[in-house]
């Protein structure tokens, strides 16, 4: 009788339900507060398992197996003298659990990260938001600036600012109800731009997830022309094929580093434990390589390698940036030290300090550097350590942090500097324990944002969607839950068990899981089978 009774509830609920959604959606206009005038504004309403189709420079999402949601499309205007617009993708869920959650950009997009809208935000039942940034293009590029300050602001913070501000009153306005919390995710620009707001705008979000951040634009960018230069230009007695990093120089850090952590697997749990020494495959008595066959190193390359896998000082002895770690050289020619100067190093100094689109790398020194920092154009540091007025009370908010020690792009030196420097300045300023308030994961052998050969499906930017699913959504699988139960109900993590799908993705099946570890925390071995992660703890 009461099943009956269910039964028949659900089968009228439900179709009432989706009129509810399609009509609401359908109807809904936006009432302007004065944030920024909007100049255009549509909405889309997809029923679950419809088929979603959106593609930008930036992301696309392609898939039949999200729930109900309205997708409503906002032109904010940012400066009405200059004319500049910025379109911000709203998701609203049917299921909405009250959260909100902004999600950001990758390098120097140009698109909505619609994917993560899609697989983290309504999947989870967060009304999402996400913005182009002010322009249209693909990551990787920054000559749509042509040295327009103003457009490089509104990619640096104020598309998001703007966007969230405007997504908020649209989320309150479509549910006529009051958010109950607000998060943030995004990893490398979406982890600078995270930390901006952190920094600047401290009640926006009650929790951000930041993935490695390039929240240090004005050393990161040198940084990374600096590591180009030691190999460039191609065919020189330094010059380093991809194919001499990935099997050479990788396979000979595996053999002096691999044990350290007790398990030979191809990843080093702790990769500043290995201090890596080429001499071992550096050619014997001067001898050159054969290049078509190398088995050995000129005393060039091998130079190379130790400064690429060093930390970088300036010809006046300061300090610049974290170098790469060793364990990740398989990816380090698709980042920085590749053949050619890599195009987010040279195009922040063409376009954002320069203004010269002919200038190259060969003219870079300390000035360079010192012109970058002087000029932080647009804004784009986010390396404030003094985040009191989000961390502290009133307004408690949490930072949960993540990065791969594998990473190919941004050192992941980088991530732990700024969470020391944050530690260090708040213990000055009474907070004793940055656990409280801030928590940075380490994941041995992940790349950039995902990827690699680590266990690198978590629930973060872009992983699901790229089919490196998390286990679960439970807060130990999955960090934007993690994040959640932090700031709700003040369950810290400690750690997560991640997973590595085979050949990193899910359809092939589970190839191992792994914890997580909250730095300085590494991931050590108990003993057992090594693709189970109850045979490893964080010690
Ligand atoms: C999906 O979107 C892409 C890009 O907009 C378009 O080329 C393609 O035809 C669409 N696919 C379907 C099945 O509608
Ligand atoms: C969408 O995904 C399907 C299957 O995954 C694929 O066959 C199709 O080409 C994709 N379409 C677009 C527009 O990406
Ligand atoms: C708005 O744009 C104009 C023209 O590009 C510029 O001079 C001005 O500084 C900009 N204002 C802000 C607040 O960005
Ligand atoms: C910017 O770079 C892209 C990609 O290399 C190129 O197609 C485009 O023509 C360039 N635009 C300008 C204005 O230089
Ligand atoms: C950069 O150069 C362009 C063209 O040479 C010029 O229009 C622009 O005003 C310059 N921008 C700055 C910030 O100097
Ligand atoms: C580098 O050397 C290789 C092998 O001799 C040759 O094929 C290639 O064209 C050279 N590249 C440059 C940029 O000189
Ligand atoms: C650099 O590498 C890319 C990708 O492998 C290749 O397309 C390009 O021709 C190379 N350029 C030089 C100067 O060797
Ligand atoms: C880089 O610029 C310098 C100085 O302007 C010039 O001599 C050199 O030829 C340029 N190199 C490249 C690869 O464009
Ligand atoms: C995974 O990749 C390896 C190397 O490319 C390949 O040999 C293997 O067949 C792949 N396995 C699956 C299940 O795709």
């Amino acid at each position: 009788m009461k099943s009956l009774l269910l039964l028949a509830l659900a089968s009228t609920t439900a179709p009432l339900a989706r009129a509810w959604g399609a009509e609401r959606c359908a109807s809904f206009t936006l009432k302007e507060s004065g944030v920024a005038p909007v100049s255009a504004f549509s909405a889309q309403f997809y029923d679950a398992g419809d088929f979603v189709n959106v593609t930008n420079p930036f992301s696309s999402i392609n898939t039949t197996s999200l729930p109900a949601f309205c997708r409503i499309q906002v032109a904010i205007v940012s400066n009405q003298t200059a004319g500049s617009v910025v379109n911000t993708e709203v998701w609203l869920p049917e299921a909405w659990t009250g959260r909100f959650l902004t999600v950001g950009n990758g390098g120097y997009a140009g698109g909505a990260t619609v994917e993560d809208l899609g697989y983290v935000g309504v999947a989870q039942g967060f009304a999402g938001v996400s913005t182009d940034t002010g322009h249209v293009s693909t990551a990787g590029g920054a000559n749509w600036t042509l040295g327009d300050v103003n457009a490089i602001t509104d990619w640096s913070w104020r598309a998001i600012r703007l966007s969230v501000l405007i997504g908020k009153e649209t989320v309150e306005q479509y549910y006529n109800q009051k958010i109950t919390k607000s998060y943030y995710l995004g990893c490398s620009t979406g982890g600078r731009q995270g930390l901006i707001e952190v920094q600047r705008f401290p009640t926006d979000f009650d929790g951000v997830l930041i993935g490695s951040p390039s929240n240090w634009m004005t050393h990161l960018q040198p940084w990374g022309l600096h590591v180009g230069n030691l190999v460039q230009p191609v065919n020189s007695s330094r010059w380093i094929p991809a194919e001499t990093w990935a099997g050479l120089i990788h396979n000979e850090v595996l053999r002096q580093c691999d044990g350290l952590d007790g398990v030979n697997d191809g990843i080093l749990n702790d990769p500043t434990a290995c201090h890596f020494d080429p001499s071992p495959i550096t050619c014997a008595g001067g001898t050159l390589p054969d290049p078509t066959n190398p088995i050995c190193l000129s005393a060039d390359q091998a130079d190379a390698v130790t400064k690429v896998l060093s930390d970088y000082y300036a010809e006046d002895g300061s300090f610049v940036f974290n170098g790469y770690y060793p364990g990740g050289e398989v990816g380090y020619p698709t980042g920085y030290v590749a053949n050619v100067s890599n195009v987010y190093a040279i195009d922040y100094e063409r376009y954002f300090v320069m203004n010269d689109s002919m200038w190259n790398a060969t003219s870079l020194n300390v000035d360079v550097i010192r012109l970058g920092d002087e000029l932080d154009v647009g804004r784009t540091n986010a390396i404030d350590p003094d985040i009191r007025p989000f961390v502290n009370a009133p307004h408690n908010g949490k930072i949960l942090h993540y990065v791969g020690l594998a990473d190919q792009l941004i050192s992941p030196g980088n991530s732990k500097l700024y969470h020391q420097n944050v530690a260090g300045f708040m213990a000055q300023h009474g907070r004793l324990d940055v656990d409280d308030f801030y928590r940075l994961f380490t994941v041995p052998g992940m790349q950039h944002w995902y990827g690699g050969f680590g266990a690198n499906a978590f629930g973060a930017s872009r992983q699901a969607s790229l089919g490196m699913t998390p286990l679960s959504h439970s807060p130990e699988n999955d960090i934007v839950q993690a994040l959640v139960a932090w700031v709700e109900h003040g369950r810290a993590p400690t750690q997560l068990i991640a997973a590595s799908w085979v050949n990193n993705s899910d359809a092939n099946g589970l190839a191992f899981t792994r914890p997580i570890c909250k730095f300085p925390l590494q991931v050590k071995y108990k003993g057992g089978n090594p693709n189970v992660a109850s045979s490893f703890f964080c010690g």
